[in-house]
């Protein structure tokens, strides 16, 4: 890979504090001498932060937010801005992912806001981009995640963001898309995105089973993993794919 590879666990809406203080624990000396060619990012919701912060301080692992909005403050009920990431030593947010866009409505508009907002004030966008089901047996895979590539990144630096291929029929059903077609499609986004240096992931039931296929594709520069990020020894073999 010319890319550096970025292994990134998103937690979802699981893990108290204590649960993620017994996961930083075990994790920890599992990830002890991973090689230098990755990057391993967490994002736990936000309550969890500060605690994950403090539990893997020097672990060399990068936290994320599951989110972030477009303003600095004001009157959001519910939402968290870059700079209370930043307070922490957050470095990267998700954005775009497929559950806020379905559960939420977020647009595509809204989504570019939160990258700029993330990358203006330091942090590294996680863009999510996916075609549905649906979306998939009409066809229609390359023609969407084009549109939610030129609009989520309007005004976007291509070299501080990662862009995660979800698609959303592999997400959480243990279908993990082909190896060979997921690197056709993460080729096709670096394209769109015309930089040859950016990160773009794979995510959907991503295991230990599957990562070493995954990695091992010429244009797939790491995943995002939801269920197997939960268990510090799944990760951790994730983080150590050969
Ligand atoms: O952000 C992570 C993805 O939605 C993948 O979730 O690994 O549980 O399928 P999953």
């Amino acid at each position: 890979h010319v890319r550096k590879a970025v292994i990134a666990g998103n937690w979802k809406m699981h893990m108290t504090c204590a649960e993620a203080r017994a996961f930083a624990a075990s994790f920890r000396p599992l990830i002890a001498d991973l090689p230098d060619d990755r990057e391993v990012v967490l994002a736990p919701p936000f309550t969890a932060i500060p605690t994950l912060c403090r539990h893997l301080a020097g672990a060399g692992v990068a936290i994320a937010g599951q989110n972030v909005h477009w303003e600095e403050s004001g009157a959001y009920t519910g939402m968290i801005s870059a700079p209370m990431l930043l307070e922490h030593g957050v470095t990267h947010a998700i954005v775009g992912h497929s559950e806020p866009r379905k559960y939420f409505s977020e647009t595509d508009e809204q989504i570019n806001l939160r990258a700029r907002t993330a990358q203006k004030s330091g942090l590294i966008p996680i863009l999510c981009v996916g075609e549905s089901d649906d979306q998939r047996e009409a066809r229609e895979t390359e023609r969407v995640i084009h549109r939610q590539v030129e609009q989520g990144l309007e005004g976007i630096d291509p070299l501080r963001l990662i862009v995660a291929y979800e698609p959303i029929w592999a997400i959480g059903t243990g279908k993990t898309c082909a190896a060979e077609e997921a690197n056709r499609i993460c080729g096709l986004i670096r394209g769109w995105v015309g930089h040859p240096e950016v990160v773009v992931q794979y995510g959907g039931s991503v295991n230990p089973a599957t990562i070493d296929m995954l990695m091992a594709q010429s244009d797939i520069d790491g995943v995002l993993v939801g269920g197997a990020s939960l268990d510090p020894v799944s990760f951790a073999r994730i983080a150590n794919y050969q």
